[in-house]
């Protein structure tokens, strides 16, 4: 009989997140999904999916479910966390507490969680899938707004495009993707897509993640400029 496939959702509790560790589970893998408040994760509870503790802006939270997976094969890992902070809508200055909370969630979090699971998805031969978003690619910015977060996703990109060049040499794949517009709480009710639509499309674009490492794509597969 076949193993069950793996997933780790890392910020797996709502938005999308949670629809990543649905639609795994509907497809049969094994999912492990983190929540800051596991207590308070009743939508994960009914998917009888795994839930683990996990606040991606503190090193020792990170470490401490790294070591409980420690050994374990993980063949998707889904880098979903992440925080929008000031909504500026034109440069501004602001203060330096929610620019570093944004930093450390969008850009450090994901930058230990590479390292903190990288065995774990070498293990699998596996795919390291990080949310970034359109708002962070320099080369089709047309507007100033929310100059924390897309500042944030461009850092997050350059860990990613990183990443890939160290894992992929350990046979791991390493993707970014702009999920859309996607109608979640960061997203809005206005937003053009539901979260079922947008994590169908970035499970096709990382089933495909041989042949797309390395790259920065939207949840159609079209390849985004950095
Ligand atoms: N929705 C969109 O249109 C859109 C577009 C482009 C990119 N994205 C990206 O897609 C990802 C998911 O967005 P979403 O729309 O699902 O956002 P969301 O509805 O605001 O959900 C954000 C998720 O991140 C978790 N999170 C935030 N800070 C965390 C921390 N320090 N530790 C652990 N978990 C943390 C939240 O957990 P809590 O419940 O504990 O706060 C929640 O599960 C984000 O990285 C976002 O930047 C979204």
């Amino acid at each position: 009989m076949q193993m069950a496939k793996t997933a780790l959702i890392l910020g797996g509790n709502r938005g999308l997140g949670l629809e990543f560790a649905r639609q795994y589970a509907a497809d049969g893998f094994d999912v492990i999904a983190t929540s800051r408040r596991p207590a308070e994760a009743a939508e994960l509870r009914r998917l009888g999916v795994q839930i683990e503790a996990l606040d991606t802006s503190t090193a020792s939270s990170i470490e401490a479910l790294s070591k409980k997976l420690a050994g374990e094969s993980i063949d998707v890992l889904i880098c979903n966390a992440g925080v929008y902070g000031p909504r500026n809508d034109q440069l501004t200055d602001m203060h330096s507490e929610d620019f570093d909370l944004v930093m450390r969630t969008n850009v450090l979090g994901p930058l230990r969680l590479t390292l903190a699971f990288a065995d774990n998805v070498a293990k699998a031969r596996g795919v390291m899938a990080f949310l970034s978003s359109r708002m962070g690619s320099i080369g089709t910015m047309s507007s100033s707004s929310g100059i924390a977060y897309r500042a944030s996703k461009a850092a997050l990109n350059a860990v990613v495009k990183a990443a890939s060049l160290e894992l992929g040499k350990r046979g791991v794949r390493v993707v970014s993707l702009h999920p859309g517009w996607v109608r979640t709480d960061m997203g809005g009710p206005s937003a053009t897509l539901t979260p079922t639509e947008s994590v169908a499309g970035m499970r096709h674009v990382i089933d495909n993640a041989s042949d797309l490492h390395g790259g920065f794509y939207d949840n159609t597969g079209a390849s985004i400029p950095w």
